[in-house]
């Protein structure tokens, strides 16, 4: 398929500021001089904030990341998840079309979008709410036919079950997302045949759309209520947000999931106990840990950090404090859990922490 940049381009982009913020903690992931590889997040926001990739927006993402346009246009076109046009207001429909689905009636499922919504894929409905293309398989092959409608995967669809979820979409309404005949997951259509006792104690919907109902899901992926890019690497928290940011709010779930993670939040610390050089004049290989290269090697060495027990023994205040204070690799501390692969280095030794690491099981 061809794929080229929309005939009608927007004069201009700009991210909303929450927007910028999380492009900004999205490229301070990376190390200097490597902040290109942040272009497939924020070319994705881009869409998400629009809908689409307009050339605009392209533009803005590669001046943002030091990209001749040209690299940031080549990946824009190279992945088909980046619309290239605009969608539909309220949502844009991905029938899935591979074998799955076509043998259990993706067909008729096209015929559908193609009467509801436009006669050729990635045309606006007549109201502009709605749009459609066929996809590669999207993984739920088990519930064929499927569709993905908005940012949630619809199951087990018939034209009817179809043609009904986007009047309810036109509506307002949000439907339940997962399997639309009844079916829990993806068990066997004439019930479970094993794990029987599972169907006692298990919530109304299975994990996937139990989530969304909890949380009110919505079907558009950002919608102001996004659990904010936590940055502790550049002395920003989710406490740090300013008051009253609706795009920076956090939903009950996701504070709770934060509160177990104290260490994240951390922005201070304590300078950890340094020396003045190498135990017998020999250094540990820092760079055996995951995450440490040359040059945060050097650092640390800067810091008065040259052995894996100096590290193992680090608490939270020590780790606060090197993760403000490695310059160019804030935050790469608790990132990278240096603190548990050196207490395994310690246990375990270095030949089998490698063969551990390759899991990351540490
Ligand atoms: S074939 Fe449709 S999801 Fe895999």
């Amino acid at each position: 398929m061809l794929r080229r940049l929309h005939k009608d381009q927007p004069a201009s982009f700009a991210f909303t500021p929450a927007n910028l913020e999380w492009a900004q903690g999205q490229i301070s992931k990376y190390p200097a001089g490597r902040q290109a590889s942040a272009i497939i997040p924020l070319l994705w926001r881009a869409q998400e904030q629009e809908g689409w990739l307009s050339r605009p927006a392209i533009e803005l993402v590669a001046d943002m990341l030091g990209l001749a346009y040209i690299r940031a246009l080549e990946v824009a076109t190279f992945y088909f998840m980046f619309q290239l046009q605009p969608t539909g207001r309220i949502a844009h429909v991905q029938i899935c079309g591979t074998t799955s689905c076509m043998i259990c009636g993706a067909e008729d499922l096209i015929k559908v979008c193609k009467e509801l919504i436009a006669p050729a894929q990635h045309a606006l409905s007549a109201d502009g709410n709605f749009s459609w293309e066929e996809v590669e398989c999207m993984g739920a092959c088990a519930n064929a036919p499927m569709a993905q409608i908005g940012k949630d995967y619809y199951e087990d669809l018939t034209p009817e079950k179809l043609r009904d979820l986007i009047g309810r979409f036109s509506k307002g309404e949000v439907p339940v997302p997962g399997p639309q005949n009844g079916r829990y997951a993806a068990e066997p259509l004439s019930g479970l045949t094993s794990l029987k006792d599972f169907e006692s104690g298990r919530a109304q919907y299975n994990a996937s759309a139990q989530r969304a109902v909890d949380i009110g899901d919505v079907v558009k992926r950002i919608d102001g209520t996004e659990v904010p890019i936590l940055t502790p690497w550049l002395g920003k928290s989710a406490k740090a947000a300013p008051a009253g940011d609706v795009a920076l709010a956090e939903k009950p779930a996701a504070a709770a999931s934060k509160a177990e993670k104290p260490a994240e939040a951390a922005t201070e610390g304590t300078k950890p106990a340094a020396l003045t050089a190498p135990r017998d004049g020999a250094a540990d290989a820092l760079q055996t840990i995951e995450g440490i290269g040359p040059a945060l090697e050097k650092l640390c060495h800067e810091l008065g950090i040259f052995h894996f027990d100096q590290i193992a023994n680090w608490g939270p205040a020590e780790i606060a404090w090197m993760d403000a204070n490695l310059k160019g690799f804030r935050g790469r501390v608790t990132r990278d859990k240096w603190v548990a692969q050196a207490k395994l280095i310690g246990e375990v030794g270095i030949p089998e922490f490698l063969r551990r690491a390759k899991t990351n099981d540490y």
